[in-house]
């Protein structure tokens, strides 16, 4: 009832992990893989061992998450090894690959690209938390001049890129445009809302330690920025890249609205942080009883089939 696919990759449920949550190690590359999860994604790696930002640099409360967590990481041969030794094989298995410069992605995406076992690489364009590292989603020559280079390097792999939340017209159809050039299979929307603040009027004080308390937001906070970013690239791209939701995802009626919106695939993070990843068949079983309730038997029934008053 939830199989859907990414490009020519069948997942076997549309729901599956966001980038960053639960996923640098094996162990929790491993429990993803036991899970109801359609897939698995790695944390999003740079060329060796990060351990990030200082501590304490993730918070959360009843509307969602926020973190400044900075690239903490294995590198990328950690996560290219996994491929080859993860449980549950027949799992598509992607990499999130996140360099700190246009070579260190190249490097990355070049080895990367000749792992088999890897069925496809999101290339994160949008990581709020690095000091000194502006988002390049946020610059269009700088995006476009890093797929212009990668695109080349992953002829014979799937692969995509993880925005991150547009709030103008204006930069929608510029970042589609761009994107439109190259031969893409998928998009991610959105990363965290970046440079938030969130702050404690009790002690008065920041919540997290990096970058003097700003970070990236994600949960409840915002769905309404997601769905408006997954409509909006949904409508703007061409039709064979797929549309990957991720932004406020935590029950079933979240993820049946990013498909309507039109998403092909949904990803869960602050609901993955907080519950484990027992969250994927709760979720599952949520979305499935909706789509009963609504008559529909498979996620195109409704995809991208929002409706205008
Ligand atoms: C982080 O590690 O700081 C989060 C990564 C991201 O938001 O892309």
């Amino acid at each position: 009832m939830l199989r859907t696919y990414i490009a020519d990759i069948a997942l076997p449920s549309c729901l599956y992990n966001a980038s960053g949550a639960r996923c640098v190690t094996a162990a929790e590359l491993d429990a993803l893989a036991e899970s109801a999860a359609g897939a698995i994604l790695s944390k999003s790696c740079t060329p060796t061992y990060r351990a990030g930002n200082p501590l304490p640099r993730y918070y959360e409360n009843e509307w969602g998450s926020f973190n400044s967590m900075g690239l903490p990481n294995e590198g990328y041969k950690y996560y290219a090894k996994y491929a080859a030794v993860r449980p549950h094989r027949d799992k598509p298995y992607f990499v999130s690959v996140s360099g700190l410069s246009l070579d260190d992605n190249l490097m990355m995406i070049e080895a990367l690209g000749k792992t088999p076992p890897i069925d496809a690489i999101e290339l994160n364009l949008s990581c709020p938390n690095v000091p000194g590292k502006p988002q390049t989603g946020y610059d269009m020559e700088h995006t476009n001049e890093t797929l212009r280079q990668v695109a080349p390097l992953c002829l014979n792999k799937v692969w995509g890129v993880k925005l991150p939340p547009y709030f103008d017209i204006a930069h929608f159809n510029e970042t589609a445009a761009i994107l439109n050039q190259y031969p893409i299979h998928f998009v991610t929307c959105i990363n965290s809302i970046g440079n938030a603040l969130v702050i404690d009027p009790h002690s008065e004080q920041v919540v997290i330690k990096p970058r003097n308390g700003f970070g990236g937001l994600g949960g409840d906070y915002i769905k309404p920025t997601a769905l408006a970013n997954v409509r909006q690239f949904y409508t703007l791209l061409r039709p064979d890249i797929a549309i990957i939701g991720c932004g406020g995802v935590r029950t079933g009626i979240d993820a049946f609205e990013h498909i309507l919106c039109g998403a092909s695939a949904v990803q869960v993070g602050t609901a993955l942080v907080r519950e484990g990843t027992a969250c994927f068949s709760r979720i599952e079983a949520e979305l499935k009883t909706l789509m009963q309730q609504k008559g529909y038997y498979c996620i195109d029934d409704f995809k991208g089939k929002l409706k205008e008053l």
